[in-house]
């Protein structure tokens, strides 16, 4: 089969074209035709060598997957020709690529109303909003939930489902990205780059602050969380801190004097979450947000526009030309 691969840890020129054996799944597992696949900030940091202590090289990375049952292993209760969607383990081989195998547990019907392509957009980001509010968080309806980074793959999903949960959302984003995000759903959106967050939290909430923040963003972004919670608040992250260790430490003694509970996420696969998802997609409470389609071919120059950190939406591979 035709994929994508990367020979050894490095920037995006490590990945190159690569015919590879179709691999075989083993009892549980299903044998999926990948139609589409989406590009999520893990696929860059793999790429770069994080998360590879066991990675078998080549490796082929692309975690969020849409495509037809072509086999079905021993158990696994789905059949050839189903249309599933799943966001894939990311210890194991991932799908830029013709086919993948897949556990059969964490994936579930493709929503019927979504394109291969849109529905790939959705499952890591999505479950990682499930997981990271609802879950850690316990978001609560009428509560005000802060966004930081809310343009991008994950925040276009968090001001869905906050807004759906029936949460007052805050989303912070660049002066580009303001329309987009009140589309959305924000109730309230901040541009970072003209104005100071806190103070602005602190007017849009009369001094309240917020009750819940996702920071998806980190280093600074985070101190500026703290800043924006109100006492008690429940700010959970999702990138790692980047803060130098004297700001670390005031940021932390801030949280500790607001009584803050700090949650840090990891997305988790999980059946259940994703079907949380499928219910969401298909009443339409939430809407993939597709920003760029590229095809197997361009999956470097995807790397490098997601590594820019000036996303919108999400990028997705559509292997129906491949
Ligand atoms: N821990 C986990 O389990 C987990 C799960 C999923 C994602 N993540 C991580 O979460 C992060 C976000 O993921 P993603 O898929 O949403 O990434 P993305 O699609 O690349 O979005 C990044 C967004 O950050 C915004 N941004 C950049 N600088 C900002 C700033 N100073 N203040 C506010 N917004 C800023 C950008 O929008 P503007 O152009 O408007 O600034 C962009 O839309 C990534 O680091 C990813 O690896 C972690």
């Amino acid at each position: 089969m035709k994929a994508i691969v990367a020979d050894r840890p490095g920037g995006p020129e490590v990945l190159h074209p690569m015919e590879m054996d179709i691999p075989i799944p083993g009892p549980g597992e299903l044998l999926v035709k990948v139609a589409a696949c989406g590009l999520n900030p893990v696929d860059y940091k793999i790429r770069k060598g994080y998360l590879s202590q066991q990675r078998e090289y080549p490796a082929i990375l692309g975690y969020d997957v849409c495509g037809q049952v072509e086999e079905v292993g021993m158990g696994a209760p789905f059949a050839p020709g189903d249309q599933v969607y799943y966001f894939a383990n990311l210890a194991r081989q991932g799908a830029y690529a013709e086919y993948h195998v897949v556990a059969s547990d964490i994936v579930d019907f493709k929503p019927e109303n979504l394109t291969p392509v849109e529905a790939a957009s959705l499952p890591l980001a999505g479950v990682t909003v499930i997981q990271a509010l609802f879950a850690k968080a316990r978001l609560q309806p009428m509560e005000r939930v802060l966004i930081m980074g809310a343009a991008g793959g994950v925040g276009s999903l968090a001001i869905q489902m906050a807004a759906w949960k029936g949460a007052e959302v805050i989303g912070v984003c660049s002066t580009a990205n303001m329309e987009y995000a009140r589309r959305l759903g924000a109730d309230h959106v901040i541009d970072y780059s003209t104005t100071d967050v806190a103070e602005e939290v602190a007017r849009i909430t009369g001094g309240d602050g917020a009750d819940v923040a996702l920071d998806l963003v980190g280093g600074e972004s985070f101190a500026h969380c703290v800043d924006c919670m109100g006492e008690g608040g429940r700010l959970v992250f999702l990138n790692a801190f980047a803060l130098w260790e004297k700001q670390l430490m005031e940021t932390m003694n801030k949280a500790r004097l607001k009584n803050l509970a700090i949650l840090c996420e990891l997305v988790r696969n999980s059946g259940a979450d994703l079907r949380m998802l499928s219910f969401l997609a298909r009443k339409g409470f939430v809407k993939p947000q597709v920003n760029q389609v590229i095809d197997l071919g361009h999956v470097a120059e995807g790397h490098r526009r997601l590594e820019s950190m000036r996303g919108r939406g999400k990028i997705v591979i559509d292997m129906s030309n491949d």
